[in-house]
């Protein structure tokens, strides 16, 4: 298959080898380097503003103008119209929430939440999934597969569902939300639970893919960040083209915070975006590598240049103190993120900021999301309890325009919201090893009543505790 306005590249500038859209890459076989789409934009009829995407709207019937990836079509245009997959993903919003933006502290600012789990399968990994099984069924894809701490897994089979193809999953055993191990089961696909966590899921995946020829779909594939771009699209679209101060998003195997440090740089370059947010990228301190390479070890991108030294002594580091990822965010209980270093290059192209937040602090702000508009799952929360700490230390002022990105449904992690909202004291700490040192600040017990009216009214009367 030939393409001859798009094809990848090694993100290695000193390595920059280009291949065919049609080849199945998840690395440079020449330098073992993460692999970009790139585009010949004056092969592509990209509209000459932003604003032109939105005549789209009118156009709901249409499959392609539905979805809210390919009505970007021409910013990821690497698959002729009739080729491309939808389920219509992307029907997502953005929500600004004045009570939440007064309770940490943005006062005269404005804050948003980018719903992603209101997608097909509850999570933002669909934007991606649209664009990789596109990729997929253009090579004749067989058997797609991914590693996953659940939602791509979710996403994965859901799409190879509809599209006909075999999907393998292969999990850390335990360490996946119910939620989302109930939809990859139901979905169908092949379910490996791994005694491991998910950096082991992760290698094995890779190893095995080319023995078995499976079809990877994690986010080293660079077709999926491409449909994770137009998450960005959407929240500028909504904004009527302006962009905010900033992005604060959770960083796990850091696919989402590359794509959109992509989606910018490319707006840039067209000339169809003057200036780019800051984003934020927020790290669990359970999975911490990020705030670690970034923060404490001076890892950057530096034109392409990594000290890949660094970050290997950082990995042997972990392993000789045999340091595993641990946090009540499962989704981004992540040691070792594939993405790096193109994470790295979005820090740099949008002068962005690493933060860690502590559980507790993703629990609190996940019941306080949950107050005042749709709930998500721990993992989004992540990044509410790093715009706190940003807001707190003075980074992101009171003033700003800030947008969270909310990347998982509420409904995916229920066990998280029970055990935070139902046991009181050290209950809650002996079931989750947390808030030992301070009570949960937005914790909403249930009452147990007797089965009589006196009762009810009795415990309805009286200021709320
Ligand atoms: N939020 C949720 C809900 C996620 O599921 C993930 C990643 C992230 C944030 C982190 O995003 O990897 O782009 O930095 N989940 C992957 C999975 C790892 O397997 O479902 P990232």
């Amino acid at each position: 298959m030939k393409s001859s306005q798009a094809f990848q590249r090694c993100i290695s500038p000193a390595c920059g080898a280009t291949f065919d859209v049609g080849e199945i890459l998840t690395s440079c076989p020449k330098c073992a380097g993460l692999v970009d789409v790139v585009y010949d934009w004056a092969k592509v009829a990209v509209p000459k503003r932003l604003s032109a995407f939105e005549a789209r709207w009118a156009r709901r019937t249409e499959r392609l103008d539905f979805s809210g990836v390919w009505r970007f079509r021409e910013l990821l245009s690497f698959a002729p119209d009739d080729d491309l997959v939808t389920i219509g993903e992307g029907q997502t919003i953005l929500y600004e929430n004045p009570v939440l933006a007064r309770e940490i502290g943005l006062s005269g600012g404005r804050l948003h939440l980018q719903y992603e789990g209101l997608n097909p399968s509850g999570s933002f990994k669909d934007n991606g999934m649209a664009a990789a099984f596109t990729h997929a069924r253009l090579v004749g894809a067989r058997r797609t597969a991914c590693a996953s701490t659940g939602n791509t897994s979710a996403s994965m089979a859901l799409y190879a569902g509809a599209v006909g193809i075999e999907a393998v999953i292969f999990i850390g055993s335990g360490k996946i939300a119910y939620g989302k191990l109930a939809q990859a089961l139901d979905s169908g696909g092949r379910t490996l639970q791994i005694r491991g966590d998910f950096d082991d899921a992760m290698r094995l995946v890779q190893e095995a893919a080319p023995r078995l020829g499976l079809y990877v779909v994690n986010s080293v594939n660079p077709f999926r960040l491409e449909g994770q771009k137009t998450i960005m699209y959407r929240v500028l679209e909504a904004l009527s083209w302006a962009a905010p101060d900033w992005i604060v998003v959770p960083g796990g195997n850091l696919g989402n915070s590359s794509a959109f440090g992509k989606a910018f740089l490319e707006l840039h370059e067209l000339g169809l975006l003057k200036r780019v947010p800051r984003i934020a990228v927020i790290n669990s301190t359970g999975a911490r590598t990020l705030t670690a390479l970034v923060n404490e070890r001076g890892v950057r991108w530096n034109g392409g240049a990594v000290d890949d030294s660094k970050v290997a002594a950082y990995y042997a580091e972990l392993d000789s103190r045999h340091v595993r990822a641990h946090t009540v965010a499962t989704a981004i209980e992540i040691n070792r993120p594939v993405n790096l270093k193109k994470c790295l290059r979005a820090l740099e192209v949008t002068s962005g900021v690493v933060r860690e937040v502590p559980d507790e602090d993703i629990l609190d702000a996940k019941a306080l999301i949950a107050r005042s508009g749709p709930g998500c799952e721990p993992a989004s929360a992540a990044s509410v309890a790093g715009l706190r700490a940003l807001v707190a230390e003075g980074l992101v002022s009171r003033g700003d325009r800030v947008v969270c990105v909310i990347t998982g449904n509420v409904l995916k992690d229920q066990e998280a919201a029970v055990k935070y909202n139902t046991l009181a004291g050290d209950a809650l700490t002996k079931a989750t090893g947390l808030f030992a040192s301070r009570p949960p600040r937005y914790q909403n017990l249930p009452i147990e009543v007797d089965a009589n009216l006196d009762a009810i009214v009795k415990a309805l009367e009286g200021d709320r505790r």
